[in-house]
């Protein structure tokens, strides 16, 4: 049976995902911060109680981390989804282009950005997801073809990019998108296909109420996408709908 391990499966489109791998017989290791509220979880548990594991995870502390993969005792791992991930919501509104009586709320004026909440964000959106693949590596590789995925954003292509504002998620963004190429020929190496997936603007605590996506429109799309993945598809940077996204 095939194994999915996900970080920050509680809530959004990382419990999403959970749901729709269980759906499909996979076994799940779902991760997260602080597995006691993470109730949701805790009713699929009591519905795939033999197909699903939770486990406590900051993507940021080492410790944590090591634990986990001590807890495997070196058992494959067929795909991991580096699927948590953080953004200035509390300055700046949920969602991209969240506007207050039509006036954008991002902030473009970097004499004034909170740096320190910007360091917070590159931790855990491109060091987190570095960590989890190289912790986890040894697992991805006991597996027959080992998928890495990045759960990346829209708003990470630069090319598409000339609006201020947003700038720790979208440098965060574009960042975790060359970590996945840059990681992604020494993965090869060991058999491992790394690929980067926007599972587009989605109605999640992120997203905001006004995102085009249902969390069920965007984790089958991305569920579809990781499905079809081949070592031919390594390095590509890939939208839910299956599209591939301007770098
Ligand atoms: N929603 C969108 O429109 C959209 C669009 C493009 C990309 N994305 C990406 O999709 C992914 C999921 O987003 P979402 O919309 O589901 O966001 P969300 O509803 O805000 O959920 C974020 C998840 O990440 C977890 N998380 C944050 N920091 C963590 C850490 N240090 N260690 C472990 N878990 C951590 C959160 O856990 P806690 O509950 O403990 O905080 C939560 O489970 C993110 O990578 C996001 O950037 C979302």
């Amino acid at each position: 049976m095939a194994t999915l391990l996900i970080t920050g499966a509680n809530r959004g489109i990382g419990l999403g995902l959970v749901k729709v791998y269980l759906e499909n017989q996979w076994q799940v290791i779902a991760s997260c911060r602080s597995p006691k509220t993470a109730s949701e979880l805790m009713s699929l548990k009591e519905q795939y109680s033999d197909k699903i594991s939770i486990i406590g995870m900051d993507v940021n502390d080492q410790t944590q981390i090591d634990a986990a993969v001590q807890s495997l005792n070196g058992a494959p791992i067929d795909v991991l989804i580096n699927n948590a991930g953080t953004v200035e919501m509390e300055k700046y509104g949920s969602g991209a282009y969240e506007k207050v009586n039509g006036v954008p709320i991002d902030d473009p004026d970097l004499r004034k950005y909170d740096y320190q909440q910007w360091e917070d964000i590159l931790r855990t959106n491109v060091l987190g997801p570095a960590r989890i693949t190289g912790s986890f590596v040894d697992n991805l590789e006991a597996a027959d073809h080992g998928v890495v995925v990045m759960i990346t954003s829209g708003l990470a292509s630069v090319s598409n990019t000339w609006n201020a504002g947003r700038y720790a998620y979208r440098t965060s963004k574009a960042a975790l998108n060359m970590l996945m190429r840059s990681s992604g020929e020494w993965l090869e190496s060991l058999g491992i296909t790394s690929v980067a997936i926007s599972p587009g603007w989605t109605r999640t605590d992120m997203g905001g109420p006004n995102a085009l996506n249902s969390i069920e429109e965007s984790v089958n799309g991305v569920y579809q996408v990781i499905t079809g993945v081949s070592a031919e598809d390594a390095g590509k940077f890939l939208n839910f709908d299956g599209t591939t996204l301007p770098w």
